[in-house]
């Protein structure tokens, strides 16, 4: 993770930094956060994340521990102190610290807000995107909303591990009725015989990804017919593509589903043409 973190109100080597053991990221996993791409030094579609970053904070009535203005800064101080030319932001922001008691703090508490930056290796993500990668599926065991980006995130560090022990790279959600909801931490999306691209709605069901957004606005400069629907698992199987996204990740190719190959077992065209037009496409700042 980042060498430097910015903890409420510092920057401090990520040794030094300290968060009491009473906060409720901690013991409820009681707060939000946001993971913001940084490429070749700028921060990728920032106005989404922090958009979000409201939405979630609102949803869950906790208050902006410092204004949006103020919080730009920062994230940018925090990327240039260590050094991230590509890489992510994270942000993390939690009710505050009190003592252990399920309703809110009483008395009102300072929210935590927690910065750091990281780099990641572009060529890796190239290399990956080059061959595409393995998807598992795994019952869909969330909350009724995981459109609020919060920590709680064990069903999805439960979903992301089964899939590195298959031998996979992600792993997508399947609710009750047999339709994929999203990846443990991605959007899923697949593309038809016709050449259509199918994702699902934004509803309650899944995280109203930034990148899902950016890359709609992406289909639409490049023609791409777009059907925002459930899709279940036999149609990702025999789709003609299949891809997920995500800001680390954009469009990541995927080949195969269950151990079932997805096309010719190779990137597919539209999936490469999307990721190659997101750069031209996507907000720099
Ligand atoms: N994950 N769905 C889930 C469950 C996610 O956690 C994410 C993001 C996405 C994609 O959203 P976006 O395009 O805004 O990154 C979809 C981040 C990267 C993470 O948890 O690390």
């Amino acid at each position: 993770m980042s060498r430097i973190v910015y903890v409420d109100g510092r920057y401090r080597p990520t040794t030094e930094a300290v968060v009491s053991v009473d906060d409720r990221a901690f013991t409820f996993g009681d707060g939000v956060y946001e993971v913001c791409e940084v490429a070749a030094g700028a921060l990728i579609e920032e106005t989404r994340h922090l958009d979000r970053l409201g939405r979630s904070l609102e949803a869950l009535r906790i208050a902006w521990p410092i204004g949006r203005e103020a919080l730009r800064i920062v994230m940018r101080e925090v990327v240039r102190r260590n050094r991230v030319r590509h890489g992510l932001v994270y942000l993390q922001i939690s009710r505050g610290a009190a003592r252990r008691d399920h309703g809110f703090p009483a008395n009102a508490v300072r929210p935590t807000l927690v910065v750091a930056a990281r780099s990641l290796d572009p060529a890796a993500n190239a290399a990956r995107a080059a061959t595409g990668v393995a998807v598992i599926t795994t019952p869909e065991t969330r909350w009724a909303r995981p459109d609020i980006k919060t920590l709680q995130l064990l069903p999805n560090v439960l979903a992301k591990q089964a899939a590195r022990e298959a031998g996979a790279y992600e792993a997508w959600f399947v609710d009750r009725q047999g339709f994929v909801t999203e990846g443990a931490s991605t959007n899923a999306w697949i593309v038809t015989a016709e050449g259509a691209l199918v994702t699902r709605r934004a509803d309650e069901s899944i995280l109203h990804g930034v990148t899902r957004a950016a890359l709609i606005q992406v289909a639409a400069a490049l023609g791409l017919r777009l059907i925002e629907r459930p899709f279940a698992v036999l149609e990702a199987k025999t789709a003609s593509e299949a891809f997920f996204s995500s800001a680390t990740t954009i469009a990541m190719p995927v080949v195969s589903l269950d151990g079932a190959v997805i096309g010719d077992g190779r990137p597919g065209p539209v999936t490469l043409a999307l990721r190659g037009a997101f750069r031209e496409h996507a907000e720099r700042s």
